[in-house]
């Protein structure tokens, strides 16, 4: 575990994603990072590493449809523990024929994009040593240049056995219709801290100075309307720090933010009406 992603950090731990075809989506997982089944509860199935962390969750509805456009998802990225890695899961990815999207050097990070069978983006990535990110004034230098893809398929072993046990969630990107109602929400009440803004369009934040543990732009519709039962994302675990709890839900009080009770989980709304169960709140 890097330190940007402890139980001190306030960080997205897993996402719940709505879907149509669980085996379809079960064996996506399985073949594209080697995903387990780690719980199943209801109608969720628990997906990750062996002996790793929970990191995406499926929760089945065989009535919802697909949904490729208007939606709160841009990506949830994995965040892998070496470049080593990353090689290995690329080698292995090209050989799936699975949805490939793009691949970009973001100098703080290499990172590939993908889709899985239902249309959810995912970003695969590693970064590069913390001492390396240039920041200025407040804000991090991230650019997007190509990828250096070769050599890492070069350098991915044959032999796959899927993503190590120590992969986690880095972060999670989303889409969002309302620059100041988001940045109100994630900055103002949730407590991120801002750390870079493209124009009007686009704002990562982060706590503990990680380059972003969520970013947010106006890039795509996300479609708030209510009765559309949708696939995609559903909901998303924030870790909230246990020291940071009470000044946590002070924030969200004092915004008009209520929060719910599901069985033992509290939970919250985004700005997209998408599901955030916090970690260590009662
Ligand atoms: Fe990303």
């Amino acid at each position: 575990m890097n330190q940007f992603h402890t139980e001190e950090v306030m960080h997205v731990e897993s996402v719940l994603l709505k879907v149509k075809d669980k085996r379809a989506m079960l064996k996506f997982y399985k073949d594209a990072f080697g995903f387990e089944i780690l719980k199943e509860e209801d109608n969720i199935f628990h997906l990750g590493p062996k002996e790793g962390k929970i990191l995406v969750s499926l929760l089945e509805d065989i009535n919802s449809t697909l949904s490729f456009d208007n939606k709160p998802l841009y990506h949830f990225a994995l965040l892998l523990p070496s470049r080593q890695d990353l090689a290995d899961f690329i080698r292995n990815y090209i050989k799936t024929r699975y949805p490939y999207v793009g691949a970009s050097d973001h100098s703080v990070s290499e990172a590939i994009y993908i889709e899985d069978v239902e249309g959810n983006g995912i970003e695969i990535y590693v970064d590069r040593p913390s001492f390396l990110w240039k920041f200025n004034n407040g804000s991090v230098y991230m650019d997007t240049r190509p990828l250096d893809i070769h050599s890492l398929i070069k350098m991915g072993k044959e032999e796959y056995k899927g993503v190590p046990k120590d992969t986690i969630m880095g972060h999670l990107h989303l889409h969002i219709n309302n620059m100041v109602e988001a940045e109100a929400f994630f900055v103002d009440a949730l407590g991120f801290k801002k750390l870079l803004k493209y124009g009007n369009s686009a704002l990562f934040v982060c706590d503990f100075s990680y380059h972003h543990h969520i970013a947010f732009n106006t890039w795509a519709k996300s479609n708030k309307e209510e009765g559309h039962n949708k696939s995609g994302l559903y909901a998303y675990t924030l870790n909230v720090p246990n020291k940071d709890k009470e000044a946590f839900i002070e924030r969200l009080m004092n915004k008009g933010i209520v929060t719910k009770k599901e069985g033992n989980k509290t939970f919250i709304h985004d700005v997209n009406g998408t599901i955030i169960y916090l970690k260590n709140v009662d």
